[in-house]
C-alpha cells in the first residue's frame, strides 16, 4: 500500500477516535475504556477505511493495465510530478512567512559596503514577526481603551465575580445532593420523610442496645441531656459513623449506613430529647446545652475582656503604691 494511503487511514483513525469521544460525552476517562464495545466500533471504522483504500487501489491498477503503453508512461509521469509537488505548499507558506529571497535574487538586496569580505543583505523584516508586532499594537490599544478608559473589571473583580458564581453553584448542588454530608456539615433534618427513614433505621439496627424509645440498655440513654460523646448533631454523627469508645459495644456504622442515613437516624434520635420514657437508664456523660456557636464566641470574648481589665486594675494598683 502506498504511504499516502497509510497516512490517510491514520488521520481518519485519529479523527474518529476524537469523534467517538465527543459524541459519547464521558468525563474523565476515555470513552473507549469505559465502554469497551466502542473499541470494536473504532476497529470496524479502521477496517472499513483499509478496505476502501485496497479496493480503490486495485481499481486504479486495473484501469492502469487497460491503458496502452504510451498512455501508461504519460500517467506515470503525471504521478511522479504530483508526488514531487505534494508538499510544495508547505514550503511556499514557510517562505512567505519568513520573507526569504531566493538565493539567485540576493544580488538585488546586497548593500554596497564590504568589511574585510563580509557583505550585508538588506532583508525585509520577516512577515511573521512584523504582523505579530502589529497585532500587539492593536491589542495594546484595545486593552488600554477597555480597561483604562472605560474602566473594565480588574482581575480582582473578575475573580470575586467567578467566586460568587461558583459559590452559588455549590449551594445549588448541595440542595439537590442531600447525601453529601459529614460530621462537620450535617444539619438537623425535619422532613417527615427523613424522620420516618431515621426511625426505620433505628428500629432495625439500634433498638437492641438503645431501646425503641431511646431509654437505653446496653447503650446509654438517648433521651436525656447527658451525653458521653457530646450532644450536638455533629457529635452524634461522629459517634454513629465512627463508633463509641473502644470496647463499649457501639460499633462504627459507616460501612452499613450511608451519610444521609446517618444524618436521618441522628435527627430521629434528636426527637427523643426530653421524652422521659419509664425506667430509662440513668444519665451518663456530661450535660449538653444547645448553644449557637456565635454566642459561645461572644461569651469567650467577654471572659477574656474581664481578665484584661483585672490585669489593668492590678497595674493601676501597683502604680499607686
Ligand atoms: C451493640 C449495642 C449497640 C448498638 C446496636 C448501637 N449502639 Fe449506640 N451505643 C452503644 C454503647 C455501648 C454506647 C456508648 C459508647 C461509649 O461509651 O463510648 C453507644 C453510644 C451511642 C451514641 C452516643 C451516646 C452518648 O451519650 O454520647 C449514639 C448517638 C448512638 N449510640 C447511636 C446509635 C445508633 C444510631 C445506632 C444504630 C445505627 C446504635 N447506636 C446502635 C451501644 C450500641
Amino acid at each position: 500500500m502506498k504511504s499516502i494511503a497509510v497516512f490517510r487511514i491514520l488521520i481518519i483513525a485519529t479523527l474518529s477516535l476524537f469523534l467517538i469521544e465527543a459524541i459519547s460525552g464521558t468525563e474523565g476517562q476515555w470513552a473507549l475504556m469505559e465502554t469497551p464495545i466502542l473499541i470494536l466500533v473504532w476497529i470496524a471504522i479502521i477496517l472499513f477505511m483499509v478496505a476502501i483504500e485496497i479496493s480503490v487501489n486495485s481499481l486504479q491498477r486495473i484501469l492502469f493495465h487497460s491503458l496502452d503503453a504510451e498512455a501508461q508512461s504519460r500517467y506515470l509521469e503525471k504521478e511522479a510530478v504530483a508526488e514531487a509537488n505534494r508538499f510544495a505548499w508547505v514550503y511556499t507558506i514557510y517562505r512567505k512567512l519568513v520573507g526569504k529571497k531566493k538565493a539567485k535574487t540576493e544580488a538585488e538586496i546586497i548593500l554596497d559596503h564590504n568589511y574585510d569580505g563580509i557583505k550585508e543583505l538588506d532583508n525585509n523584516l520577516p512577515p511573521w514577526w512584523l504582523y505579530g508586532f502589529y497585532a500587539t499594537i492593536i491589542f495594546a490599544v484595545v486593552y488600554m481603551v477597555r480597561y483604562h478608559v472605560f474602566d473594565g473589571p480588574t482581575q480582582e473583580e473578575e475573580y470575586q465575580r467567578e467566586l460568587a458564581v461558583a459559590e452559588k453553584e455549590i449551594e445549588e448542588y448541595r440542595k439537590t445532593a442531600k447525601g453529601l454530608v459529614d460530621a462537620s456539615t450535617v444539619e438537623l433534618l425535619t422532613d417527615a420523610e427523613d424522620l420516618k427513614a431515621g426511625k426505620a433505621i433505628f428500629e432495625t439496627n439500634c433498638v437492641a442496645c438503645h431501646r425503641a424509645d431511646g431509654g437505653g440498655g446496653i447503650g446509654p440513654n438517648l433521651t436525656d441531656d447527658y451525653w458521653i460523646a457530646g450532644g450536638s448533631l455533629s457529635n452524634m454523627y461522629e459517634v454513629i459513623s465512627e463508633g463509641g469508645r473502644p470496647g463499649k459495644g457501639m460499633i462504627a456504622w459507616k460501612n452499613d449506613l450511608k451519610p444521609l442515613q446517618i444524618a436521618q437516624v441522628a435527627s430521629y434520635i434528636k426527637t427523643f430529647q426530653g421524652t422521659n420514657p419509664p425506667d430509662a437508664k440513668e444519665a451518663e456523660g456530661d450535660l449538653y446545652v444547645e448553644k449557637a456557636p456565635e454566642k459561645l464566641e461572644e461569651a469567650a470574648d467577654k471572659v477574656e475582656q474581664t481578665e484584661l481589665t483585672e490585669e489593668q486594675l492590678e497595674d493601676d494598683v501597683e502604680i499607686e503604691q
